[in-house]
């Protein structure tokens, strides 16, 4: 069955992790806690794909079985080679549990080390006999910080094996520590980088080159005030491979404008191209059942210097058939396409999409009942020229497309159930799944 947006099966989900188009199926194995919809002790469970827009759950592919991973398999990443897949993710292990809850600790005293397993088709991992720490908690302040470094991101670079990891520096500012490897086991500490006033630790890196541009993502913590309020943040920096240094500009652009989405990764898919997929942080699992899932899968672009995401292909080729009316549209939901002009808005049951000037505004204040400490409306920068929208539209996530990806604004939402549209536009129309 198609379901465009990959959703927790039940329980909790967060991270997408080891995403990889691997022997002709995407992969993508996502953090996992299986036994409540909150998070908890770490495990990454697995979806595949033939074409990034129906998904077969796989079940659990890692859990903790080492004392380096003892509390939980933390996110990271995929790569292929001589016909393996390789996976590299951030064991987990607590000095001081909650003894009222062992799937968390107490003071944040943990450590953490990078680990891997390997895989001769993707879909068994012997967990008990195939993991080695790669690199051990880091006993060098210097270096990095024992407990807040994670997430390795691995590429292969010109030469060599890359991997990047997120870190902190003892004055609390974000930084990313640089290894290389010539054969994906042994991995030499190459360079750091830090930058003060984008929060005090940066999870999930990622990079990568698109049209020439180098791209890095990551996303930093406590860069809003706001706890709830979670930013992903792209810039195009230069990276020499054989210092590994990195410039980190100051000017940075949001993954995504409705700064639901948190901890994206990416990989190439089956013709290159570059696609990212994201977790949609939910405040309430849905029935009680199932909290978490995934934004569409996009494929970054640079246009004039501007980092776009535009929803994949496959994507946009399924939601073709044209319908009169919302309550023809199949259960994955359905995309609006509407030119829209100043003062114009459009209200999905609730959920208001609107443009005042040049910016695109949304607003889910009454679709997102009892969540007052988490911000309700949106907007993009001022954008120049007419503006086209794209609105994706499934039952707990909206994604809207601004120009074919130049800002996207996504918003998880509740209660848009009668799948409603008023419309004061006449140039609307509604498409749902082929
Ligand atoms: C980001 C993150 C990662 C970590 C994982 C744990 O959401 O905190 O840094 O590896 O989630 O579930």
């Amino acid at each position: 069955m198609k379901k465009i947006h990959l959703k927790a099966p039940k329980n909790w989900i967060n991270d997408p992790n080891g995403f990889i188009y691997y022997k002709g199926k995407y992969h993508l194995f996502y953090q996992h806690f299986p036994y409540e919809p909150r998070w908890g002790t770490m495990h990454w469970a697995h979806a595949v794909s033939d074409d990034l827009a129906s998904w077969e759950h796989e079940g659990i592919a890692l859990f903790p079985s080492k004392l380096n991973d003892k509390n939980g398999c933390f996110s990271g990443s995929a790569v292929e080679h001589d016909g393996k897949m390789y996976i590299y993710y951030t064991g987990v292990r607590y000095l001081e549990p909650n003894p009222e809850d062992i799937h968390t600790c107490l003071d944040d005293k943990f450590v953490s080390a990078q680990m891997m397993i390997t895989s001769e088709d993707g879909i068994s991992f012997d967990n008990m006999n195939d993991k080695t720490t790669v690199i051990a908690p880091i006993e060098d302040k210097q270096i990095g910080c024992m407990t807040h470094t994670r997430d390795p991101k691995v590429w292969r670079g010109k030469d060599a094996w890359f991997m990047v990891l997120g870190s902190r520096t003892p004055q609390n500012d974000g930084k990313l520590l640089f290894y290389r490897s010539g054969d994906l086991k042994n991995w030499e500490f190459v360079n750091s980088v830090s930058k003060k006033g984008l929060g005090w630790m940066w999870e999930c890196p990622d990079y990568f080159e698109v049209n020439g541009e180098k791209i890095l993502v990551f996303s930093p913590m406590g860069i809003s005030d706001n706890e709830y309020c979670n930013l992903s943040v792209c810039a195009t920096v230069e990276f020499d491979e054989q210092t590994c240094t990195m410039n980190i500009p100051d000017k940075y652009q949001m993954l995504d404008y409705g700064l639901d989405l948190y901890a994206p990764q990416s990989t190439t898919d089956a013709e290159g191209r570059r696609v990212l997929v994201a977790w949609a942080r939910m405040p309430e699992a849905v029935d009680g059942k199932w909290n978490g899932m995934f934004c569409i899968p996009r494929i970054a672009e640079v246009r004039n210097g501007h980092i776009c995401f535009k929803p994949h292909p496959n994507i946009q080729r399924l939601f073709t058939k044209e319908i009169s009316s919302v309550r023809e549209a199949d259960e994955a939901g359905y995309r609006i396409s509407v030119d829209i002009n100043d003062g114009e808005r459009i209200d999905i049951g609730g959920y208001v999409i609107s443009r005042r000037g040049a910016k695109i505004y949304a607003d889910r204040s009454g679709v997102f009942r009892g969540h007052n400490e988490i911000e309700t409306s949106f907007s993009t920068p001022e954008i120049s020229g007419d503006i086209h929208l794209d609105i994706y539209v499934d039952k707990n996530l909206i994604e809207t497309y601004i120009n074919d990806g130049e800002y996207v604004i996504s918003n998880v939402v509740y209660g848009t159930d009668s799948y409603l549209i008023a419309k004061t536009e006449n140039s609307l129309k509604i498409y749902t799944i082929q």
